[in-house]
């Protein structure tokens, strides 16, 4: 390869790394800020389809492409390396992408979280709190709320891990 060919090349190789970066939106002040440097749950391929026959229209549906991060605090317990239910101050985030093109562009997901309360807090919603959109604005706990319930009553089919479908042991036989 000669110089000048180099030269293009680390130039587009330093200009898509910074692109990459810019892609990773920030979200000041909330729990589930700097989750793209998290566990990432579905490292080696983002879900789509409807793995556990539970997604139906929601999460993007059969056709969306779905990545989950968790913070440190609840990464043991995903790995099943600790047991359930999940630690106080777990933080689960799922993005939705409803497109395998905007999943390659990783262009503005829908994020959807799960955040674990302090025991007693939710006991309907086994102490989750449940967030839509990314923004803080839409949440509930408990099942008298309008998130809470919408979210729990789908979530519950996963109530024997803690209301959370992806575990490793899920993915290992996927
Ligand atoms: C109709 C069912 C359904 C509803 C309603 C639903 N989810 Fe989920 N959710 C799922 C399924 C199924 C998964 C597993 C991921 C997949 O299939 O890609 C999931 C995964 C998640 C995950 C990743 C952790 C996990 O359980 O694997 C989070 C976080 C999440 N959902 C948050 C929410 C929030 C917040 C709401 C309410 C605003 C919600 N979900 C409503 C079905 C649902």
């Amino acid at each position: 390869m000669n110089l000048k060919k180099l030269i293009v090349l680390v130039t587009f190789s330093l200009l898509t790394a910074a692109l990459s970066v810019a892609h990773a939106q920030s979200y000041p002040g909330l729990q589930w800020d700097g989750y793209q440097k998290w566990y990432h749950v579905t490292f080696e391929a983002p879900n789509t389809g409807d793995p556990t026959g539970f997604v139906g229209k929601r999460h993007g549906g059969t056709k969306g492409y779905r990545e989950i991060y968790i913070n440190s605090t609840g990464e043991a317990t995903n790995k099943m390396a600790k047991a359930f239910p999940y630690p106080v101050g777990t933080v689960v985030v799922k993005e939705s992408y409803n497109s395998k093109a905007l999943w390659g562009k990783r262009k503005k997901p829908l994020l959807t979280i799960m955040v674990k309360l302090p025991k007693g807090s939710a006991p309907s919603t086994n102490d989750w709190e449940f967030y839509m959109g990314g923004n803080g604005k839409k949440k509930g706990h408990g099942i008298d709320s309008k998130w809470g319930k919408f979210c729990t009553d789908c979530h519950i089919n996963a109530a024997g891990k803690d209301f959370v479908f992806i575990n490793s042991d899920f993915l290992a036989n996927e």
